[in-house]
C-alpha cells in the first residue's frame, strides 16, 4: 500500500522538494550532481525489479538508458557491440574517414543475427584468393560462404577450412561442398518462430553450425548460425536484454558533423551521401555532435537529415538552454544532448568561459523538452552511478565517456607506467583529436598550421574491468537508486525525485571518510 500524505509528509515536502519547486528556488545559481542529494521515498519495489527501459524516439528504444560517448578513445565497433549487448547504445565517433565509419557500423550490425537476411555470398567462378581479400577488406570474422549463381540459386557452400592462402589460386567451385550436402530449410517452414525452428534444427543435427534458408525455387533467402542462435536463446533468459533492431541485429548509432565545403558552406551532398550509406547499413540513430548545438550549422544539418530520412532517429547537441532545445526540436531532432563543459576531459568552461553545471542545465532543458515532445540526454560529467540516478530524474538517458574509456572494449593501446596499466582518454576538442579530424565539432579548421584554442585535454585512464563488469556496477547503482525512491521505472523516478542542496560538509559526509580505506567499493571509480 502506498504511503498517504500526512502532516509528517508535509514536513518532507518543505525540505525535500520536487524539481519544479527546487530548481526555480535556486534561480541564478547553477548546480551539478554533487551539489544535491535525493531524498529516499516509501518503496514497494526491489532494485532488481526496477525497469530501465527508455524511449529516445519512436524507433529507438533502449533496454538501459546508458550510451557510450562518440569519442575516438571511447566508441568504435568493439565498444558499440559491448554496449548493445548490455542493452545500451554506442555512438561510433566520426574522427575517422567516412568509409571506415561505415565499416565500423557494419561490424556492429553484423555481429549477432537471428536470421541473416542478406548473407555474404560468393560465386563458383571466384578464386579463394578473392574470398580472402574480401574477408580482409570487410573485416569479416567468419569465413564460410554460401555459393550462388547470378539468380541467387544455391549451388553449394564454401566451408571455412578451405578458405586459406595455400588454396588462393583455386576456384571456389573446386573446393565447395555441393548443393546436395548442404543443410537447408524452406523459408515458409520458419514461421511462426524462426529462432525456435533454427534452434530445433541445430539440436537435431549434431556438429552442423550453419543452416541456409531457401525459397521454393531454391534461391538463397537467409542463413542461421549456431553461435547466433545459442546467444539469442541464452539472452531470452537474461534479465537485461541486448538492444536489437527489428531484424535481431544489435543497435548502433554514429555521429556525424556539420561538414562544410571549401567555401565554408554546409556540404549538403556529402552529409546526405554519408548518412544514406549509414542508413543502408542499418544505422539506428545518427547524432549530430558539436560543442555548440544552438547554431545555424547544426540546425541546418538536422533539417537536412530529417527531410531526407523522415524516420531516422536524430540526436543533436550540445546545448544548455530551453531556447536551444526548442530550436533543435523544431529542426527535427528527437533527442537533445545537454552538456557544455561538464566532461572530465573538457576545458570549454576554462577556455571559453561558457557552459552550465549539469543539473541546472538539465532542468532548464527538460522544461523545453516536455513542451516540444523531445527527449533529453545528459552528456558529460557522470563520474559515478549516483550521478546517473540524479541525471535521470531530469533526462531520458546519459552519455558516458570517462567512465568507460578504461575498459578493454574502448579503442587504444594499453600502456604501463610505473607498474600500473593505463589507456589514453582525450577530449574531442584536444589538440591531438582535432588534428585527427574532430576540429569541426569545435568550430575550428583541421589545418594545424593555424592556431586554434583547444577545448579538451589529453589524459590517461587507469585500465578498468570489462565493459560488462562496469555496466553491472552502473546498472546496479541505478536500480538501487530507483529502489530507494520506490520507482518501478524511469518515468516514476522523474516523478518521485525530491531534491535537497548539500554543502561541502555534506559532500564530505557523502563519501567514505575518517577511515583508512583498504578496498574500494566500486569497479571503476
Ligand atoms: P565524460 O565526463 O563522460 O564526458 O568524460 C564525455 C563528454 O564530454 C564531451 N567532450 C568534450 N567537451 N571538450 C569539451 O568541452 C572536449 O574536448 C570534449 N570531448 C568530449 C562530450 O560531450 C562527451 O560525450
Amino acid at each position: 500500500m502506498a504511503a498517504e500524505s500526512s502532516p509528517c509528509s508535509a514536513v518532507d515536502d518543505v525540505f525535500y522538494q520536487a524539481a519544479d519547486a527546487f530548481f526555480p528556488a535556486q534561480q541564478g545559481v547553477a548546480l551539478t550532481y554533487d551539489d544535491v542529494t535525493l531524498a529516499t521515498q516509501y518503496s514497494e519495489i526491489l532494485p532488481r525489479d526496477a525497469n530501465l527501459e527508455t524511449t529516445l524516439a519512436e524507433r529507438l528504444h533502449l533496454q538501459i538508458p546508458i550510451i557510450s560517448a562518440d569519442m575516438d578513445t571511447v566508441t568504435e565497433s568493439r565498444m558499440a557491440i559491448a554496449m548493445a549487448l548490455n542493452g545500451g547504445l554506442g555512438l561510433i565517433h566520426y574522427n575517422m574517414p567516412e568509409r571506415q565509419q561505415l565499416s565500423e557500423v557494419t561490424r556492429v550490425k553484423y555481429h549477432v543475427h537471428g536470421l541473416i537476411q542478406e548473407p555474404i555470398k560468393v560465386s563458383p567462378e571466384q578464386f579463394i584468393g578473392d574470398v580472402l581479400a574480401l574477408i580482409d577488406e570487410r573485416h569479416f570474422s567468419f569465413s564460410t560462404f554460401p555459393i550462388v549463381d547470378e539468380s541467387d540459386h544455391l549451388l553449394g557452400l564454401l566451408p571455412g577450412h578451405v578458405v586459406r592462402p595455400r588454396y588462393a589460386a583455386r576456384k571456389v567451385s573446386e573446393a565447395m561442398m555441393p548443393r546436395a550436402s548442404v543443410h537447408t530449410i524452406q523459408e515458409r517452414e520458419l514461421q511462426p518462430d524462426p529462432i525456435g525452428r533454427a534452434d530445433k534444427f541445430f539440436n537435431e543435427h549434431v556438429g552442423i553450425h550453419k543452416l541456409l534458408v531457401v525459397d521454393d525455387e531454391d534461391r538463397l533467402r537467409g542463413l542461421f548460425t549456431l553461435s547466433d542462435i545459442e546467444r539469442i536463446t541464452q539472452e531470452k533468459a537474461a534479465p537485461l536484454k541486448p538492444g536489437r533492431d527489428s531484424q535481431f541485429r544489435l543497435v548502433c548509432g554514429a555521429a556525424v558533423s556539420a561538414t562544410r565545403n571549401s567555401t565554408g558552406e554546409l556540404d549538403q551532398a556529402r552529409i546526405l551521401r554519408h548518412v544514406g550509406a549509414l542508413v543502408e547499413r542499418g544505422l539506428d540513430v545518427v547524432a549530430i555532435s558539436t560543442a555548440h548545438g544552438f547554431s545555424q550549422g547544426v540546425g541546418e544539418t538536422v533539417r537536412l537529415i530529417r527531410d531526407a530520412f523522415p524516420e531516422l532517429p536524430i540526436i543533436a547537441g550540445n546545448v544548455t538552454s530551453a531556447e536551444a532545445v526548442e530550436y533543435l526540436a523544431k529542426c527535427g531532432a528527437n533527442a537533445i544532448k545537454v552538456g557544455q563543459g561538464p566532461g572530465s576531459i573538457c576545458t570549454t568552461r576554462i577556455v571559453a568561459g561558457v557552459g552550465i553545471p549539469q543539473l541546472t542545465a538539465l532542468y532548464v532543458c527538460s522544461k523545453a523538452a516536455e513542451k516540444c515532445g523531445v527527449r533529453i540526454i545528459a552528456d558529460g560529467g557522470i563520474s559515478k552511478s549516483g550521478d546517473i540516478v540524479k541525471a535521470l530524474t531530469l533526462s531520458h538517458a546519459v552519455i558516458c565517456g570517462g567512465l568507460l574509456a578504461g575498459c578493454p572494449e574502448a579503442p587504444g593501446q594499453i600502456m604501463e607506467i610505473n607498474g600500473k596499466l593505463y589507456k589514453q582518454y582525450r577530449g574531442m576538442g584536444s589538440p591531438a583529436a582535432m588534428k585527427a579530424g574532430s576540429a569541426a565539432r569545435y568550430g575550428h579548421s583541421k589545418d594545424t598550421t593555424r592556431k586554434v584554442a583547444a577545448e579538451g585535454v589529453e589524459a590517461l585512464k587507469e585500465v578498468s574491468a570489462s565493459l560488462d563488469s562496469v555496466m553491472t556496477q552502473l546498472v546496479g547503482g541505478l536500480q538501487s537508486g530507483m529502489g530507494y525512491l520506490g520507482a518501478p521505472h524511469l518515468g516514476e523516478l522523474q516523478k518521485r525525485a525530491r531534491f535537497a542542496r548539500i554543502t561541502p560538509a555534506g559532500q564530505r559526509e557523502s563519501a567514505p571518510h575518517d577511515i583508512v580505506e583498504v578496498k574500494t567499493g566500486a569497479a571503476n571509480h
